[in-house]
């Protein structure tokens, strides 16, 4: 078993992967990416995580060449080449190699890479339905297109370094006008006293994940009513459970909020319900994909 990159269609060791100090990936942060998990050997979700990257390099102005089909070729084959059964897959599509200037280069030449490394299955805390995890809240310093997943990540590292300086999981950002949006890398979720799942709504103002849309399924499915709706400090103090998704993350319960105990301090019904209703949904997933059927998702290619 081996860490894999593919750069530029070309598959390597991920130590011999290397690319130019004047990309503008490096330069600028000038480009988009997405992390993808995989299960026993087989990537989750890979259509919609590639529709999403579509979408990124799109409103960037750099439309993704050559198109998903392909990428998602790249991906099996350093997949496999890898052998790990349970990994992450990142892959980046920046603006290529130019001199450093602003405004974009007059014919880009993008760079395309793929990596796939190991993960620990028991890492997320959401393996163990009876830990949680703690977060703090920060000022939400990004910018106004955080839907787009973009490689300018820096107001989220600073943030979430802040938070393991402070003993927490995750920084919850919170944005003047707009209330609460998410994680540094991760959606949010209250489950309320009625019981309804609460979520900020896609928009702008949040990377509309691709774990927050397969929950959101997931709580339907249960037959749990959820609302996208912004959310304040107020609804968060009167929520009765909190938790978190991302695809690394998958759900992870909250049982501390700014040094604060949500609930009774261990993971609520509602949260361990969904947790595991999305494992089996995973599970299903799964042998429908060995299977050769369809995994659920729609490709715009
Ligand atoms: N981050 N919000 C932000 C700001 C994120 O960076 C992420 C994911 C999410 C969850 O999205 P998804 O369910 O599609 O993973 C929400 C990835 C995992 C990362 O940067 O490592």
């Amino acid at each position: 078993m081996a860490d894999i990159a593919v750069l530029n269609g070309r598959l390597m060791p991920l130590s011999k992967a290397t690319v130019s100090v004047e990309d503008r990936g490096y330069t600028f942060g000038d480009g988009v990416y997405e992390v993808v998990r995989v299960y026993r050997g087989a990537p989750f979700l890979l259509r919609e995580h590639l529709d999403r990257f579509a979408r990124s390099a799109e409103a960037i102005g750099l439309p993704l060449t050559p198109g998903p089909a392909r990428w998602e070729a790249w991906v099996k084959r350093a997949v496999k080449a890898s052998r790990y059964d349970e990994a992450k897959i990142y892959f980046s599509f920046t603006r290529g190699v130019a001199p450093r200037e602003h405004a974009f280069p007059a014919a880009p030449r993008p760079t395309r890479l793929i990596t796939v490394r190991p993960v620990k299955p028991s890492a997320p805390p959401s393996h163990d339905p009876h830990r949680g995890v703690r977060v703090v809240t920060m000022p939400d310093l990004r910018w106004g297109r955080c839907d787009i997943k973009s490689l300018n990540l820096l107001p989220n590292i600073l943030a979430k370094q802040q938070a393991k300086q402070q003993g927490a999981f995750e920084a919850i950002f919170i944005r003047p006008g707009v209330g609460i949006t998410e994680g540094a890398s991760s959606n949010l979720f209250l489950v309320l006293r009625d019981g309804t799942v609460r979520t900020p709504p896609a928009g702008p103002t949040i990377l509309t994940g691709i774990t927050r849309e397969a929950v959101i399924a997931t709580a339907r499915r249960e037959g749990i009513a959820v609302v996208e709706a912004p959310i304040d400090l107020d609804t968060v103090n009167g929520a009765a459970e909190l938790f978190l998704t991302g695809t690394l993350t998958e759900i992870a319960p909250v049982v501390q909020w700014d040094g604060r105990m949500v609930g009774d301090g261990r993971p609520g019904p509602v949260t361990r319900r969904l947790m595991q209703s999305f494992q089996a949904w995973i599970e299903a997933q799964l042998s429908g994909a060995s299977s050769g059927r369809p995994t659920g998702g729609r490709v715009r290619r």
